[in-house]
């Protein structure tokens, strides 16, 4: 099985299943949904495994199409071996097993179960039911408890990283925009990682940042933009000069799945843990080198904002520029 998904990573397999495969018409509207989930979540595993929208499609038919891969025992083709696994994580899900860790312990290479774990952390809340989110203080939405909550967890954050990591507004975020902005891109793909790393570069040499700190700079800049892809969608890079304090602000945007108020604190503190099959080394880096982060997010995306300073004798404190 693992040499199967090696080979798929290098060349994906011709399947001739030009023709739709028809519908069933008298069935459960239970096992209807059941199938439209498997098949939603297995076109979104074909997405993240390099799979183009037409192949996504056929797979979300042969969900459609057929009642169970249950009894799959040889993985003929990528289609079923995809469906067999989305089919399994839904099960899993409805055992009230961990399905995180029955991701982690499939004998199955590192690339499918990562497409796994992002399926399942990017599409928890439109397939299976949602954790704690954090919500941003959005006042008119949000709840008192909610509003103290989010504010507690902004405070201890604020406080175990003396005052390096913050949780921002979506509003606040977007103030940072408003600096001189240097350059903008989209990050979508990994080939988007070293076009962004450039463009960012480039703006950096212009600014005449010496180039030990920028190398250090591009480099935990290229872990956000990593992050992005990794574990979550459409991602956008900005960069920002702000002239009045000499600070950089690298604006890294994305529409992924957010972050937990009870996840926080282990993704951004704790070194070396990941979700996925990965180093968990990211945000140590972060820390290590940028002089703020600031952390806007929610159940529709994120936005982190890596803050460096040029100077350091104007250095801004952030809680009184943005959390007043
Ligand atoms: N843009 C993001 N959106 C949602 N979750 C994220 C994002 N970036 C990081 N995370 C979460 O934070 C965790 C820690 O990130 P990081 O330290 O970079 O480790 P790694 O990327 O190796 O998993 C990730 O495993 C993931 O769960
Ligand atoms: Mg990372």
């Amino acid at each position: 099985m693992r040499r199967f998904f090696d080979q798929f990573k290098k060349n994906s397999v011709e399947i001739n299943q030009t023709e739709q495969p028809s519908l069933p018409v008298d069935e459960s509207y239970s096992e209807l949904i059941k199938k439209t989930n498997r098949g939603f979540l297995a076109k979104k595993i074909g997405q993240y495994l390099g799979l183009d929208s037409l192949e996504g499609d056929k797979l979300f038919y042969f969900s459609l199409s057929t009642s169970s891969f249950s009894h799959v025992t040889k993985y003929e083709d990528q289609h079923t071996t995809i469906l067999y696994f989305s089919e399994k994580m839904l099960d899993w899900y409805d055992q009230n097993l961990d399905v995180v860790e029955q991701i982690k312990n499939l004998n199955m290479s590192m690339i499918f179960q990562n497409a796994l774990l992002k399926a399942y952390e990017i599409h928890q809340k439109d397939l299976f039911s949602s954790k704690l989110l954090v919500n941003p203080p959005k006042k008119s939405q949000q709840s008192q408890e909610e509003k103290i909550e989010w504010k507690i967890y902004r405070d201890v954050m604020f406080s175990a990283t003396h005052g390096q990591f913050l949780l921002i507004t979506e509003n606040e975020a977007a103030s940072y925009k408003k600096g001189n902005i240097f350059c903008e891109g989209i990050i979508k793909e990994s080939s988007d990682i070293p076009i962004n790393r450039n463009m960012a570069k480039e703006s950096l040499e212009k600014m005449g940042i010496n180039k030990a700190k920028m190398m250090s700079w591009l480099l935990v800049l290229s872990e956000a933009i990593t992050n992005t892809i990794k574990h979550a969608e459409n991602g956008k890079m900005t960069l920002v000069e702000n002239h009045r304090t000499n600070e950089i602000y690298f604006i890294i945007e994305d529409n992924g799945p957010g972050f937990s108020l009870e996840d926080l604190p282990k993704k951004i503190l704790l070194e070396g843990y990941s979700t996925k099959r990965s180093m968990g080394q990211g945000f140590t880096l972060m820390r290590k080198m940028a002089n703020k982060i600031l952390l806007s997010t929610s159940p529709s995306g994120s936005t982190i904002i890596l803050i460096f300073v040029d100077r350091e004798a104007k250095v801004g404190r952030v809680n009184e520029e943005s959390s007043a």
